[in-house]
């Protein structure tokens, strides 16, 4: 019995943990492409989180470098991994994105130009307070995306 019930465990914690791949893992083509974006963004942007609150050695070079990462990825190239009512799961994205898109498209531009303006302090070596106000900025253009046009999980 009691390795009935060892063995259910085990099982059960295989099944869990392949149903959490597959949520991402599952992902295809442009929905997949998105995401994959996403997550370079929010890699970078931990990365960056973790030197200003002295979790990791402060290197500018490197802050600005994960910084120009992020504003590559976004503005238009962002904007063009959402083609119209590319809503297949297991996407994230709200359907609000299509109705408004000029909002849409302006958080891209917003993201990209505050990662650009990370990347400038940064890379000038501008004192440490300075770089953390730019990257709280490029902080809140993520949370003003997600909260209109990302589903909470
Ligand atoms: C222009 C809007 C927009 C901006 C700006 C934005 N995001 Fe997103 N983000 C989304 C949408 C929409 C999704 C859901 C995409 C999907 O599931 O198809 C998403 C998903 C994600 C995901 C999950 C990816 C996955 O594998 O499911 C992460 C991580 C993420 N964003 C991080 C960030 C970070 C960090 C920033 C800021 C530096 C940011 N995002 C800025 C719209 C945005």
């Amino acid at each position: 019995m009691r390795l009935v019930k060892l063995f259910g465990g085990a099982v059960l914690a295989v099944i869990l943990t392949s149903a959490i791949v597959f949520a991402h893992g599952g992902a295809t083509g442009i929905v997949k492409k998105r995401m994959d974006a996403m997550e370079a963004i929010g890699g970078n942007m931990k990365l960056a989180g973790q030197m200003l609150r002295g979790q990791k050695p402060y290197d500018a070079a490197a802050l600005r470098q994960a910084a120009e990462t992020i504003a590559e990825n976004a503005g238009e190239k962002l904007t063009r991994l959402f083609p119209e009512g590319s809503l297949m799961p297991p996407t994230e994205a709200r359907p609000e994105i299509w109705q408004d898109w000029d909002k849409f498209a302006g958080f891209s531009n917003d993201m990209k130009a505050a990662a650009s303006e990370l990347a400038i302090k940064a890379g000038e070596g501008a004192e440490k307070g300075a770089v953390a106000a730019a990257f709280s900025k490029l902080a809140q253009t993520c949370k003003a995306c997600h909260e209109a046009f990302r589903i909470e999980k």
